[in-house]
C-alpha cells in the first residue's frame, strides 16, 4: 500500500547522503509538508549544504543530537511528524579503525535513542539508512542481497549492522514501523574529501600525491547520490514495511579503475598534463582488514519500485569533478584536520618520498 509522507524528521540532513535527500524533497512536487532537519553539526556536516535549495518556510533546522531523545520526541510532536529518516552516523571506515568509540556513540547508541522514540509513538515510520558493507566483504564472484548474511568487518560496518539489528528488533518486539534501505557507495557534490571520490579529485587539482590502498584493485558499486536521495523518496512512498531494500546502480569498478577515470576528467577540466597528474598517485600501505569487493543485486527495488538510476557514472564523475573545481571555498571549510593528521601519520613518507606506484 503506497504511504503519503506528511512531516518529515530527517537526522543527519547537513551531512553528504542527508542533504541530498533535503534537495531532492523541496524539488519533488509530491512533498508538500514540513521537513525538520536535526544534525549536530559535527565535521561532516555543514548548513550550507542545504541553505539556498530550501528557500521555504516549510523547512526548519535545528542544530542536535539524536542522542537526545527529549528534543526528538518534542519535535515530533510540535510539527506533527509521521516519518522519520535517520541518514545521521559515523560513515568513514579509515576513522573508525583510530577511534571507534565514536562510531558505537552515534551509529549503536544514537540509533537507540531513535527507536525510544519510535516506540513511544507507535504511529511513527522510520527509514533507516544503513549500508551495504554490513555484509562483509565479496569474493570475485556474487552480491549481496535483502538475505546476505551479517559479517560487518570494521568497526564502522559493525556499528551500521547493530542498528540495523536493533531497528528489526523493535520492529518486532514493539511493533515499530520501518524499512531499511542498504546502498553501495555514494559519490556527487557536498562530500568530505575524505572519502575516496573527492580525496581524488582535491588532492589531484592541488597536486598533491594521493593515496591508493594497497594494490588499488578493491572493488566497489558506485551510484551518485542524488539517485540514491530519488530511492529513499520511492522507498518512501512505496517499500513494504519491515522489509530491507539494496540500492545499487549496478556499476562496479576496481578502484584503480575509478582513479584513472578520475584522473583523466581533472586532467581534461583543468587542462593540467595527464602524466603529471598520474604522477601524484602513491600505492600505500593497505587498510587494516580492507574489504576487497562490494556488490549490490538491486533487482528488488528494481523491480518492485520501478527503480532505475538516472545519473551515468561517467556523466556523474564529471559533474563531480566540475562541481569541486567551482567550490574551492567548501571544500577548504569542510577540510578535516583529522585527515590531513590521519594521512600524514599513516602514509606521511611514502606519500612525500616521491614513489609514484600506479598501475592503470
Ligand atoms: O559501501 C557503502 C560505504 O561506502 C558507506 O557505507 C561508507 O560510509 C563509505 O565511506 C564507503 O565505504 P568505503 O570504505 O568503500 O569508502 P572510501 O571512500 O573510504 O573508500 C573507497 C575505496 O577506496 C576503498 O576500497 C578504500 C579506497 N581508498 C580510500 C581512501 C579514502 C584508497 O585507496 N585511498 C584513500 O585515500
Amino acid at each position: 500500500m503506497a504511504r503519503d509522507p506528511g512531516n518529515l524528521l530527517v537526522t543527519g540532513g547537513c551531512g553528504f547522503v542527508g542533504s541530498a535527500f533535503i534537495r531532492y524533497c523541496f524539488q519533488v512536487p509530491e512533498f508538500r509538508g514540513h521537513l525538520v532537519n536535526v544534525d549536530k553539526l559535527t565535521e561532516a556536516g555543514n548548513p550550507e549544504n542545504v541553505r539556498g535549495f530550501v528557500d521555504s518556510a516549510r523547512y526548519h533546522f535545528i542544530q542536535g543530537d539524536i542522542l537526545d531523545a527529549d528534543l526528538l520526541l518534542e519535535l515530533c510532536d510540535r510539527h506533527a511528524i509521521d516519518t522519520l529518516v535517520h541518514f545521521a552516523a559515523e560513515t568513514h571506515v579509515d576513522r573508525s579503525i583510530h577511534d571507534p568509540e565514536a562510531f558505537i556513540e552515534t551509529n549503536v547508541l544514537g540509533t537507540g535513542r531513535l527507536l525510544g522514540v519510535l516506540k513511544a509513538r507507535p504511529k511513527l515510520f522510520l527509514h533507516h539508512v544503513s549500508t551495504d558493507e554490513v555484509f562483509g566483504a565479496l569474493g570475485a564472484e556474487g552480491q549481496f542481497h535483502e538475505h546476505s548474511a551479517y559479517r560487518p568487518r570494521s568497526p564502522y560496518a559493525a556499528t551500521k549492522a547493530a542498528a540495523d539489528h536493533l531497528v528489526r528488533a523493535y520492529g518486532i518486539t514493539f511493533g515499530c514501523r520501518f524499512c531499511i534501505s542498504h546502498s553501495c557507495n555514494n559519490y556527487g557534490p557536498y562530500q568530505l574529501p575524505e572519502k575516496l571520490v573527492p580525496m581524488v579529485i582535491t588532492r589531484l587539482l592541488e597536486g598533491l600525491p594521493l593515496p591508493i590502498y594497497g594494490d588499488g584493485l578493491q572493488r566497489r558499486d558506485w551510484i551518485h547520490v542524488d539517485d540514491h536521495a530519488r530511492a529513499i523518496w520511492l522507498l518512501l512512498q512505496h517499500a513494504t514495511e519491515g522489509e530491507s531494500y539494496m540500492v545499487g546502480a549496478r556499476t562496479e569498478r576496481t578502484n584503480q579503475a575509478l582513479i584513472s577515470q578520475l584522473t583523466e576528467l581533472v586532467a581534461e577540466t583543468s587542462g593540467r598534463p595527464l602524466g603529471d597528474l598520474r604522477a601524484l598517485w602513491r600505492h600505500v600501505q593497505d587498510r587494516p582488514g580492507h574489504d576487497r569487493r562490494y556488490a549490490v543485486d538491486c533487482s528488488k527495488l528494481e523491480s518492485e519500485l520501478g527503480f532505475k538510476p538516472q545519473i551515468e557514472l561517467g556523466h556523474g564523475l564529471r559533474e563531480t569533478v566540475r562541481w569541486y573545481r567551482e567550490h574551492s571555498a567548501w571544500v577548504e571549510a569542510m577540510r578535516s584536520p583529522g585527515h590531513t593528521a590521519f594521512l600524514e601519520q599513516n602514509y606521511g613518507g611514502r606519500l612525500d618520498a616521491g614513489l609514484p606506484g600506479g598501475k592503470d
